[in-house]
């Protein structure tokens, strides 16, 4: 170890001023910028000591890292993450530390994000959500999560944006670059492969190449190389006998060789499970390494990380070189440069009117309207009626629970209230017919509520209202929409099926709103008139339902994911347990690239809703939809334009998709494939000119006996539509 004299110190001092460390002239809008930045770094890692290296290297608490206070320089704060920003957590365990200051804006699940199909409100939401941040001066914050949807049964798939790489894609960089213009590390996660909860700490994915290029890794590339992401999460699982944290594949030749990522690989909390391999194969930052603080936390209990004392030792023996470890801790001061050792960055705000306002707005734009017969909704506000809200998820938090994404919302409008304040003409009466038992971590806890006597309250409020609305689906509490486990049924928990049936006897003219992150079975959908998917909206929920079922709001938001009709009807649970869940070593990705409708469409299964799917109170025809050209060559824009006609009553926003295929390939291909899509607002009675682009390239497989992506030439399909299973129109072409 060096040690430092006075004079030392001084000339550190000294020196640290020369490097205009802490001089706040506007050096980030120079041009340069980055190779300037790394010549400071060069020379700031140059005054450290090995231990000081280390240090940086790992946590100090539950989610902070180690500064260099003889040098200035300052810890990192992290905060979950990914739909606002978490309540603080004690120092050393998890349980809240229940500041008074900390309460934020809820935004909408990831989920509903990705149904608004709408990039641009993804910018606005890392905007605002990264602001929040900022004012709470964390340096990262824990999100957005990027995993694949690949069965609903996976307990974190409210997290994610669904089942399409391409949509996933096109989601993920605006999202990063509005958190990151806060001068607020995003932390793309969970890298990857983890798509369930149960045994999310060992499970061994198998899986090929193909199907982790095609479908797992795209989203995650695109966080990278559009978003410019400055840090990315490993995950708990393993794949191919490695955990992902510590993957030589995952990390050091696909993140950071192929992508040329210059961020900083952090750990899933205890994600970290060797020394070797965490130093040797990408992991820069180790956090939440078995120290739950109420067990097994000792005083020094950080210098026992992988990357803290055996780390040192290995370093000491000579058994890794120093380079290893400077190369971490330069990415970890590159961090610091954008985030807080930026003179540049905003000081964020929390809970604005602004902030309630795009919550409320992607919430409205999120939501998805799957049934409705004879005009079900809307529901007119000036008319004196009365409405049964049924169903706890009228009532019930949805900010709480779900584990880490849990938020202390300073305000959330449940569906009854903003239901209560914007019909006002009518009589509005609540029963809660069902009951779920109380939210616990890790912990399923029935409800103390006398059932019988909820549905016969439900039953004789509904017997008596002219409109029924059900507020059901799932929520946050253990196996349910939660983290730590998977759920354990497709159905409607907590006797909602049977709940439905009997109120259907005693009034038909009833709509269902899902709460959910997932897709459930719905073996009543024949017999309800409406069905609209609500997700979590966060603060803004209740306003953001009222918006839609008044009308104020005409819904455009469409399916991210496929709701099949049955579980053995997905193409992961379709192969059987080795399938999913696995046999909790390992388990085998069958269904390779054929995961959500790239599978129902290829097998010909009738899915009950399908991805890209969603209905409006107004109609839209696609018509007069061409591309430029017949023939392509690659590396070439293919542009596929035509009209988008509103031909109902309502103002409204369509989304025309273009999916792609291949009839004829010397691969297995999914049937089609979404390659570009674009929102569009039309106003009743009009019309307006979409244009999408593809580059050919992107019509590319990933060719696993070259390594590397493959442009077949041939025949294509183009297929342009308002949903995966509703397509107006076929075009042939030619790559050359
Ligand atoms: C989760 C991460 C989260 C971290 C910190 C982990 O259990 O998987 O998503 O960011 O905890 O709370």
């Amino acid at each position: 170890m060096i040690k430092y004299n006075k004079t030392k110190y001084l000339i550190l001092g000294i020196n640290l001023l020369f490097l205009g460390l802490f001089s706040f002239e506007g050096i980030t809008q120079n041009i340069g910028f980055e190779k300037q930045i790394d010549e400071k770094i060069d020379s700031i890692i140059s005054l450290l000591t090995l231990e000081e290296k280390i240090a940086m290297c790992h946590a100090q608490s539950k989610f902070s890292t180690p500064g260099v206070d003889r040098l200035g320089i300052p810890e990192i704060w992290m905060s979950d993450g990914p739909h606002g920003v978490r309540g603080e957590i004690n120092w050393d365990d998890w349980g809240y530390a229940n500041w008074t200051n900390d309460s934020i804006t809820a935004f909408p699940a990831l989920t509903c994000l990705a149904a608004t199909f709408n990039p641009k409100l993804s910018k606005e939401y890392g905007i605002n959500l990264g602001e929040e941040a900022r004012y709470r001066k964390k340096d990262v914050l824990l999100g957005p999560g990027v995993n694949m949807y690949r069965t609903p049964l996976n307990g974190r798939n409210f997290e994610y944006m669904g089942e399409d790489p391409f949509l996933t894609s096109k989601m993920v960089g605006p999202y990063i670059q509005g958190v990151q213009q806060n001068g607020v590390a995003a932390c793309v996660k969970h890298y990857a492969l983890n798509n369930q909860e149960l045994w999310r700490g060992h499970i061994n994915v198998e899986i090929s190449d193909r199907a982790l290029y095609e479908i797992y890794l795209p989203a995650f590339k695109a966080a990278v190389k559009e978003g410019k992401v400055w840090s990315i999460m490993g995950a708990y699982n393993q794949l191919r006998g490695q955990h992902t944290t510590h993957n030589e594949l995952l990390m050091n030749t696909i993140l950071k060789k192929d992508w040329a990522f210059d961020g900083v690989v952090i750990s899933d909390w205890g994600s970290t499970h060797n020394t070797k391999e965490a130093a040797l194969f990408g992991l820069d930052m180790e956090m939440g390494t078995g120290t739950d603080g109420l067990t097994t936390s000792t005083k020094n209990t950080y210098d026992y990380y992988y990357l803290a004392n055996p780390f040192i030792e290995m370093l000491k023996k000579g058994e890794v070189g120093v380079e290893v470890l400077n190369d971490k801790v330069r990415r970890i001061l590159r961090l610091m440069f954008r985030t807080n050792m930026s003179e540049n960055r905003p000081f964020g705000r929390m809970n604005n009117q602004e902030h309630i306002d795009v919550a409320r707005k992607i919430a409205g734009e999120g939501i998805v309207l799957l049934k409705n017969e004879d005009s079900f909704f809307p529901i007119d506000p000036n008319k004196k009626m009365t409405i049964a809200v049924i169903g706890e998820n009228a009532t019930k938090s949805m900010t709480v629970g779900g584990g880490s994404s849990e938020l202390k919302a300073k305000n959330e409008i449940a569906p009854l209230q903003g239901l209560q304040a914007r019909f006002k003409n009518a009589t509005i009466v609540h029963a809660m017919g069902y009951a779920s038992g109380p939210s616990a971590y890790g912990k399923v806890l029935s409800s103390t509520l006398n059932l019988e006597k909820l549905k016969n309250e439900a039953l004789e409020v509904a017997s008596k209202a002219d409109v029924v609305l059900f507020f059901g689906g799932l929520n946050k509490n253990h196996l349910q929409d939660c983290e730590g486990g998977d759920r354990q049924e497709f159905g409607l928990p907590f006797g909602q099926n049977e709940l439905l049936n009997d109120l259907l006897k005693v009034n038909k003219n009833l709509g269902v709103i899902l709460v959910s992150g997932n897709a459930v079975e719905m073996p009543w959908i024949n017999s309800v008139k409406g069905l609209i998917q609500m997700w979590y909206l966060g603060s803004e929920a209740g306003n953001a339902i009222a918006d839609v079922a008044s009308g104020d709001v005409n819904p455009s938001g469409k399916l991210p994911f496929t709701f099949p009709k049955k579980l053995s009807d997905n193409a992961a649970h379709s192969f059987g347990k080795l399938s999913y869940p696995g046999d909790s070593i390992n388990q085998y990705y069958k269904e390779d690239i054929l995961v959500g409708y790239r599978w129902h469409d290829t097998k010909k299964i009738q899915p009950l809703f399908a991805f890209g799917e969603g209905k409006s109170y107004t109609t839209f025809k696609l018509s007069d939809f061409k591309t430029d050209k017949k023939q392509y060559v690659q590396n070439e824009t293919i542009v596929i334009s035509g009209d988008v006609l509103n031909t109902g009553k309502f103002n409204g926003s369509e989304v025309v998709q273009i999916y792609v295929g291949k009839p004829k390939s010397k691969v297995k291909r999914a049937l089609k494939e979404l390659k570009g899509f674009q929102k569009v607002e039309v106003f009743k009675g009009s019309s307006n000119f979409v244009k999408i682009s593809i580059n050919t390239n992107n019509l590319s497989f990933y060719d696993e006996s070259i390594s590397n992506w493959n442009l077949e030439k041939g025949d294509y399909l183009i297929y342009v539509g308002n949903a995966s299973n509703n397509i107006s129109k076929e075009i042939k072409i030619t790559i050359n």
